[in-house]
């Protein structure tokens, strides 16, 4: 490798640290993530000017396909479907990487090569991992979309056969590495089929609010298949890429599981919403008391303090902006406006962050879950907009109830609760909210968007 080619491998890796790390914060995000693109481009171009022997027609349509593709479905996405276009980009990554290792094993093989151990063990440990990734991010892809059920499907047995399946898996990787050649023959398909059907069969268990959780750890097994093909391809940048992507997979899922009071074995093997379907949650029989738009504006516009509880439906609605021009109107009146925001509000990590940083609202008026919590008692009025889950206080006190032990936003510890919801239905978690007959709750139902607008309009005759 010449030098102009590592110091390109060497900026590329560095571009990605950086760039990960401004991706902490909503101010430095979207440099962060130019960053990492402005890598990524650095790493191609070295490839394409390092390998002499591409056929550059199919290289630049590759190039120019992937990119149009990416354009595309990005300017097009909504961001409630941000977690279903994860799961398809991560399930190309995966696939990608095992491709590359099917390829480097059957090119061993066709030449009779005798594949290193090492290189043995990181091509197959690449296709396993990659494969599970690829399946199962596409059935996951499937069943965020709706294509198909988003429940999770159980049958008898089920773990003992996966479990089965994983494990013939290894035992045919250790006969092909012990068997000494790469070997591309029948037990090397048996091998590749096995692991494409396993990822099937691990996602379908899983459903409802789990989704988001295991498209997370399934991007962490595209990062280790990827840094696994750096290893067999002796290519520095995309073992830090990978590493990269496997440890921040690997956080994200702790931490949004951590976050729902899930341990990743329940994610896998408790089957959420099935229990969630058949979960009553004591208090959902009580009275629902419907308010109106004058109500809430006059409470709001002679508050002292109101927090705004965004959620998922806010979203959907695309309400950002006319919040933001609510909490400019309240302000002047002397109302103090924060923002409680919960660490698995929405459908993906930051999904209200990112929202709210849309609309401008200013980063010193969201409060984290710990941090606004505390304040609820002092609180006049929460607006809770399109959250419910995270709203539940079942999950506190109500030990039957699937979600019990959520840390969720205690908005029923302050005075009243206004929540913004167009029905009775239920969140993703798919059971009722007791707080919704709470004597202190009112319902303004309707379309967050329209609601707020018409409360921008009436808090002006107040
Ligand atoms: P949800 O519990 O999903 O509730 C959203 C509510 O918004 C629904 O009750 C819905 O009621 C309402 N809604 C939908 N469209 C609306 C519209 N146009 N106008 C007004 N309201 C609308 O939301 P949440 O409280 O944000 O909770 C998030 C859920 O996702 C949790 O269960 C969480 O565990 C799960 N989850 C999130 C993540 C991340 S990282 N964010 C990861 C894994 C799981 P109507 O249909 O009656 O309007």
């Amino acid at each position: 490798m010449s030098n102009a080619t590592q110091i390109a491998y060497l900026l590329t890796s560095i571009s990605f640290v950086l760039g990960v790390m401004r991706l902490r914060s909503p101010a430095t995000a979207r440099s962060g993530n130019m960053l990492a693109g402005i890598g990524m481009a650095i790493a191609l171009i070295t490839v394409i000017v390092d390998y002499h022997n591409f056929s550059m027609l199919s290289v630049g349509l590759a190039v120019v396909l992937g990119a149009v593709v990416g354009t595309v479905s990005a300017r097009r996405v909504r961001m409630t479907a941000m977690p279903q276009m994860v799961a398809l980009f991560n399930g190309m990554g995966g696939g990608a990487a095992a491709l590359v290792s099917i390829g480097e094993w059957v090119r061993a093989g066709s030449t009779s090569t005798a594949m290193p151990v090492t290189g043995g063990l990181a091509a197959l440990f690449t296709i396993l991992i990659g494969s599970i990734s690829f399946t199962g991010s596409i059935l996951a892809f499937l069943k965020l979309q709706e294509w198909i059920t988003g429940r999770p499907v159980t049958y008898a047995g089920q773990k003992i056969l996966n479990g089965l399946l994983l494990v013939v898996a290894v035992v045919l990787a250790i006969f092909m590495i012990a068997s000494g050649s790469a070997n591309a023959g029948a037990v090397f398909l048996l091998f590749v089929i096995l692991a494409l059907v396993l990822g099937l069969l691990v996602t379908l268990p899983i459903g409802g609010a789990d989704m988001p959780v295991v498209i997370s750890l399934l991007n962490a097994f595209t990062g280790l298949a990827a840094a696994a093909t750096g290893f067999l391809l002796a290519s520095n940048v995309l073992i830090i890429a990978g590493a990269l992507v496997g440890a921040s997979g690997t956080i994200l899922t702790l931490q949004m599981s951590r976050a729902m009071n899930r341990p990743i074995s329940n994610i896998f093997f408790g089957a959420f919403g099935k229990a969630a379907a058949g979960g009553a949650v004591a208090g959902s029989d009580g009275v629902v008391q419907p308010t109106t738009v004058e109500d809430v504006a006059t409470l709001l516009a002679y508050s002292r303090r109101v927090v705004i509880v965004p959620g998922y439906g806010l979203a959907v609605a695309r309400a950002q902006q006319e919040v933001r021009q609510l909490a400019d109107k309240l302000g002047p009146r002397g109302v103090d406006v924060l923002y409680g925001i919960h660490p698995v509000a929405g459908r993906m990590p930051g999904h209200m962050n990112v929202l709210l940083a849309e609309a401008n609202v200013p980063y010193d008026k969201l409060y984290e879950m710990d941090a606004i919590n505390p304040l609820f008692p002092e609180t006049d009025v929460v607006l809770v907009i399109g959250a419910n889950d995270v709203t539940n206080p079942a999950a506190r006190n109500e030990p039957s109830s699937p979600l019990y032990g959520m840390p969720v936003l205690d908005v029923d510890k302050a005075g009243r609760v206004i929540v913004l919801k167009r029905s009775m239905s239920p969140g993703f978690a798919g059971i009722d909210n007791p707080l919704y007959t709470n004597p202190k709750t009112n319902m303004l139902f309707g379309d967050a968007k329209d609601s707020v607008s018409q409360l921008l309009r009436a808090v002006d005759e107040v």
